[in-house]
C-alpha cells in the first residue's frame, strides 16, 4: 500500500482534527502518501482532495470542527454516487481509506468496502457515543463537559428562583450524553430512550420531591427525533402538577469547542491505530478502544448492533434520582 485517503463525515465532533493529525503523521512515518478528502463522501464523489504533509496538520490538535469539512451525503446513499466515489479512488490510485464518523458514515463505508477493492477502516467520531465497538467515541467527552458546564450554570439560576428546569441535550435516539452529563451535574430526573418514564411518573416523582423539601430541580432530556420536545414535556408536566418551569435546549454548542485532553488522546491513539490497521490488512473494520485496548469491530456491526448504556450508570441513576 502506497497511497491512502482520509475523510470526516456526518456530524462534526471535537477531536476530529487531532485524529486527522495523528493519522497523517502515522502514515508519513510509515512512508505512506496521504490525501485529505474534503466535505466527506461528497468530496470523494467529486474528487475533491488535497495531499497532506506534516505541516498541513500543524497547530490543529486543539481545534474543534474538522479542517477537512464534513457533510451528510445524500448522493453517496445511491449506488451511482458510490460508483463515482470508487472511480475517484481508482483514478487517484488510493488503496486505503480512513473514515472518521458515526453510524451513518459506517453504513456507507460498509457498502463501499463491499463494492470496491479499497481497504476501508473506520474511526468512531461523534458526540453521541452511539457506536458499537468502542467504549467512547471521539468528541463525546468534550460534549458532556460542555453540557455539564451549562447544567451547572442553569443550577445557579434554578436555585436562585426556586425553579424547575428542563435541559435538553443531543444524542439522537440515545441517552449517553444525557446520562453522563446529568449524573455529573446532579440532575434530579432524566428522560432518556433507554430507560423510559411516562409523564405521569415524572410528574409524581417531581411532586414527591418538592413535597419533601426540594425547591428547584433539573430534568435532563435526551433530544428525540426533533429538537424541542422538551417544550411539550414541560407543558404536560405543568398540566398535571401546576409546576411552572423553564426549558433550555443546548443544541449545537455541544458539537463545537476545544476538545478535552481525553478526546485528544483517544483521537491520537485511534488515528495511528487506523493507519496500522490498513497496513495490517484489517480493511472493513472500525478501530475503537475497549477497556483501554485497541479493538477491531467489523464495520457492519458498528451500526447494526446497538451499544448499550453502561448498566452501572443506569442503576446509579435510579438510586440518585430517587
Ligand atoms: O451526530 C450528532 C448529532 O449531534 C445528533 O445528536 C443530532 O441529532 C444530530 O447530530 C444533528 O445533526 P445535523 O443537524 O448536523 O444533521
Amino acid at each position: 500500500m502506497k497511497k491512502i485517503g482520509i475523510l470526516t463525515s456526518g456530524g462534526d465532533a471535537p477531536g476530529m482534527n487531532a485524529c486527522i493529525r495523528a493519522a497523517v503523521r502515522a502514515a508519513l512515518a510509515t512512508h505512506l502518501e496521504i490525501f485529505g478528502i474534503r466535505w466527506g463522501y461528497d468530496g470523494l464523489i467529486r474528487g475533491d482532495m488535497i495531499p497532506l504533509d506534516r505541516r498541513a496538520v500543524a497547530n490543529i490538535i486543539h481545534q474543534g470542527g474538522t479542517i477537512l469539512g464534513t457533510a451528510r451525503s445524500e448522493e453517496f446513499r445511491t449506488k451511482e454516487g458510490r460508483a463515482k466515489a470508487i472511480k475517484t479512488l481508482q483514478d487517484k490510485s488510493i488503496e486505503g481509506l480512513i473514515l472518521i464518523g458515526g453510524d451513518g458514515t459506517f453504513r456507507g463505508g460498509t457498502l463501499l468496502s463491499q463494492e470496491c477493492g479499497v481497504s476501508v477502516v473506520g474511526i468512531p467520531g461523534t458526540i453521541d457515543n452511539d457506536c458499537y465497538g468502542t467504549d467512547y467515541t471521539i468528541g463525546f467527552d468534550t460534549a458532556i463537559n460542555t453540557a455539564l458546564e451549562a447544567i451547572d450554570r442553569i443550577r445557579d439560576t434554578a436555585t436562585a428562583h426556586d425553579r424547575l428546569f428542563f435541559v435538553e441535550v443531543m444524542g439522537r435516539h440515545t441517552g449517553f450524553i444525557a446520562l453522563e452529563s446529568g449524573i455529573a451535574g446532579g440532575a434530579e430526573e432524566f428522560l432518556i430512550p433507554e430507560v423510559p418514564m411516562s409523564i405521569d411518573e415524572l410528574s409524581q416523582r417531581l411532586e414527591k420531591n418538592f413535597k419533601e423539601g426540594k425547591r428547584s430541580a433539573i430534568v435532563v432530556v435526551a433530544e428525540a427525533e426533533q429538537p424541542g420536545e422538551s417544550f411539550r414535556i414541560a407543558q404536560e408536566v405543568k398540566d398535571k402538577t401546576g409546576f411552572d418551569s423553564r426549558v433550555c435546549i443546548l443544541g449545537y454548542i455541544q458539537r463545537g469547542g476545544m476538545p478535552t485532553a481525553r478526546d485528544r488522546v483517544l483521537a491520537s491513539r485511534l488515528g495511528a491505530a487506523a493507519v496500522r490497521a490498513l497496513l495490517d490488512g484489517k480493511g472493513g473494520y472500525m478501530v475503537g478502544e475497549i477497556n483501554r485496548e485497541i479493538a477491531y469491530t467489523p464495520l457492519k456491526d458498528t451500526w447494526e448492533k446497538k451499544k448499550p448504556l453502561h448498566v452501572g450508570l443506569t442503576d446509579l441513576l435510579k438510586i440518585l434520582s430517587d
